[in-house]
């Protein structure tokens, strides 16, 4: 459900072992009202719940012809399909604009402007997100479409990403692969202490007590100039084997990644310069991201290549943690020659409301 249980203070789509299909999408307040985007989270909420329980949010067919139905109803018949939709606000909602720089969440700024950075602007930002994640592609489109659609007058649209066969695993999940053909998702955050350790904000978090930070980026991948990569470089850009998954210091794919072996790569097993070596909380102080990225495919580019990457999309109690982790990722990453970060976002994600409020509540 969407309201908060005894059980539960988040919100869905965080620790929700990650569904097939992902549309998200970002908006920029176009009303400076501040009853304006209370109402609108408050609409927002209501019809959350109903989507995630399979439910329209409205007549499809109003019982006159010159009604105009609320719900537009491609997803009738289809079943929730595990939907979950989550709703982030962006720094732009504590600003100037609507009086609730009081209530800013203490960790919630911009990303600052990081090494390998090749952001567009109409990629980047936004004052609130929808992540609507279902195992039915139309389900999640759906959701979305009828939220824009009920923002139309006090929120305009500004960027999405449609994300397809989950690149990241959840607790009890077989490990999926993204576009370059390696499992993603082998050591992210999947036990229940290390999401209160890393993810879910704790009592002092005021009203976002329970709720969370997300990072989101679009990432494109250069998919012809890998595909034409030869497996030995491969792995070694990951430090993993590429069909088992397992972590090039040998063993299998859950085997703890040993940093220190020596082997051929730069002296070691795993080369000092792989992503796994760089990205690893034991090279990063012990921090910890949960990841819960998709792939994405905007068909081809205008040199007629594929145009597909990565939806990079992650949950952590603090965005510096990103911040630091993609300093050294942007600094030496062997992926680097195979990627580009072209969109960028963050946004705090407040906890579950309670059955019959809506998300934010707290801030009015
Ligand atoms: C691990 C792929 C971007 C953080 C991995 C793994 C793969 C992968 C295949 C190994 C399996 C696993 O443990 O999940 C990619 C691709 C990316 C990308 C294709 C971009 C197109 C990022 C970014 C970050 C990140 C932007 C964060 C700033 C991590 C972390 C790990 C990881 C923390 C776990 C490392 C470990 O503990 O061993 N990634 N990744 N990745 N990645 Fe990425």
């Amino acid at each position: 459900p969407f309201y908060a249980t005894a059980a539960r203070q988040t919100q869905g789509g965080i620790e929700t072992p990650p569904q097939r299909y992902c549309v998200f999408m970002t908006f920029d307040m176009a009303s400076t009202l501040t009853t304006d985007l209370q109402v609108l989270l408050a609409r927002w909420s209501a019809a959350i719940a109903q989507l995630q329980a399979g439910k329209t949010i409205g007549t499809v067919e109003p019982s006159h012809g010159a009604g105009v139905g609320a719900d537009t109803g491609e997803a009738l018949d289809l079943g929730p399909a595990s939907l979950t939709v989550t709703v982030g606000l962006g720094p732009g909602i504590f600003d100037e604009r609507f009086g609730l720089a009081k209530h800013k969440p203490a960790h919630l700024a911009a990303i600052p402007a990081l090494p390998s950075d090749n952001l567009d602007a109409s990629l980047t930002g936004g004052d609130l997100s929808l992540q609507a994640c279902a195992d039915d592609p139309q389900v999640a489109y759906h959701a979305i479409r009828d939220l824009a659609r009920m923002a139309r007058g006090t929120a305009t649209v500004k960027w999405t990403v449609l994300g397809f066969g989950r690149a990241s695993a959840g607790a009890n999940q077989s490990t999926p692969r993204n576009l370059m053909g390696f499992k993603d998702g082998t050591r992210n955050i999947k036990e229940p202490a290390d999401f209160s350790k890393f993810v879910y904000l704790k009592d002092d978090a005021g009203w976002m007590a329970g709720g969370t930070y997300q990072v989101v980026r679009k990432i494109e991948i250069n998919i012809e100039i890998w595909d034409a990569d030869v497996i030995s470089d491969q792995q070694r850009v990951f430090g993993r084997d590429k069909v088992a998954g397992a972590p090039l210091s040998g063993g299998t794919e859950f085997t703890t990644p040993n940093f220190h072996k020596a082997g051929d790569f730069n002296g070691r097993a795993i080369d000092p310069t792989a992503h796994i070596a760089l990205a690893a909380h034991e090279n990063n102080d012990g921090v910890k991201i949960l990841r819960r990225s998709y792939n994405y495919t905007d068909g081809l580019n205008q040199y007629g290549q594929l145009d597909a990457g990565l939806f990079f999309a992650a949950y952590m109690n603090d965005p510096e943690h990103f911040t630091r982790i993609q300093t050294r990722l942007g600094a030496s990453d062997r992926l680097n020659e195979y990627i580009s970060h072209i969109g960028s976002g963050v946004f705090a994600v407040p906890p579950a409301p309670r059955s019959g409020s809506y998300v934010g509540e707290a801030l009015f």
